[in-house]
């Protein structure tokens, strides 16, 4: 594998083998110096045109336990401000000499069209409404971990699936494990299309409340309400927000699940966020073991990973 682009070019078996090398990452996160020598002498570029800080954060991370170096570029203290093109910056980036960049980009695509500038491994961190695969697999892990299968598992995602490209990965991930995927919201926050998605499809999430394993809430984009996509906020929090009374009808062994950011008090209630059946701290600690095992699985093989620096 050079790249990572989508969830679509990974099959079940190379869904399991990222997950299984996860737990070998997330046991080398707990050791004393959390850091093997695997990626040593590698350079890893993040290139983040869209905010983030949770996903930003995981990959650096990740990176400095496999012993890589990083070169950090965001936006708002580029030369993109001077209006420098993605082509000329990944020549850039590509001049200086890095093995992987991770990128994240508001246009659906921009991963693809990087990999045609460049020789380095490309990973996508995001793009516009379209992709976020290793959110996927992060989730996929955090599920495993909690139920040790998602065979079987039904999975509701609720929320704005339409803007969401948390979605549209997690649908590909968790249906090629063998779940069953409900998607929940309201008509203006649905794709127009699902044909082809292979997924259950509702606007009452009470109707699913009672009978599911995985309650996976989406943000309420609130930059996108000007479109008046909802009525309110507070009617969206009626009809598809995590309240009070839901988590009392949410089943006892459910996982209530959020990519961050949360937007308390409108997909999620505060109580949700304590609530022992929560894993969503779960997810980010999960994020920089599957990261890990992401990066060693695109830059490093035939390098001994056991090896520590304890
Ligand atoms: C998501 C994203 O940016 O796609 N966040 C993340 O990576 N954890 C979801 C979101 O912004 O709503």
């Amino acid at each position: 594998m050079k790249h990572l682009l989508s969830v679509a070019d990974l099959d079940p078996t190379a869904i399991e083998e990222i997950l299984d090398l996860a737990d070998v990452f997330a046991e080398v996160g707990e050791r004393n110096i959390p850091k093997v020598p695997a990626l040593r002498g590698k350079s890893i570029a993040l290139l983040f045109w869209e905010d983030s800080t949770r996903t930003r954060l995981s990959f650096e991370t990740a990176a400095k336990r496999l012993s890589a170096d990083t070169m950090n570029f965001s936006v708002g203290s580029s030369s993109v401000n001077k209006g420098e093109s993605l082509r000329d910056t990944v020549e850039t980036i590509e001049a200086m000499g890095v093995d992987c960049i991770v990128v994240r980009h508001g246009s659906s695509g921009a991963p693809w069209q990087l990999t045609a500038w460049t020789d380095a491994s490309v990973i996508n961190a995001g793009d516009g409404w379209h992709e976020h695969p290793t959110q996927a697999l992060l989730d996929s892990y955090t599920i495993r971990q909690h139920r040790g299968s998602l065979k079987g598992r039904r999975i509701a995602i609720v929320g704005d699936i339409k803007h969401s490209r948390v979605a549209r990965s997690d649908v590909l991930a968790f249906r090629a494990l063998g779940a069953e995927v409900t998607l929940v919201g309201p008509h203006t926050l649905l794709p127009p299309s699902l044909d082809g998605w292979g997924v259950k499809v509702t606007t009452d999430l009470d109707e699913v409340l009672g009978e599911i394993d995985v309650l996976y809430l989406l943000r309420m984009q609130r930059e996108r309400i000007g479109d008046a996509v909802v009525p309110s906020l507070r009617e969206y929090t009626a009809h598809w927000g995590l309240t009070p009374e839901r988590l009392d009808r949410l089943p006892a062994d459910a996982l209530i699940m959020h990519p961050g950011p949360m937007n308390r008090g409108v997909e999620i209630c505060a109580e949700a966020t304590e609530d022992p059946r929560a894993v969503i701290v779960d997810q980010v600690r999960n994020g920089v073991a599957v990261r890990s095992a992401v990066l060693f699985l695109l830059l490093g093989s035939g390098i001994d990973l056991v090896g520590g620096e304890s």
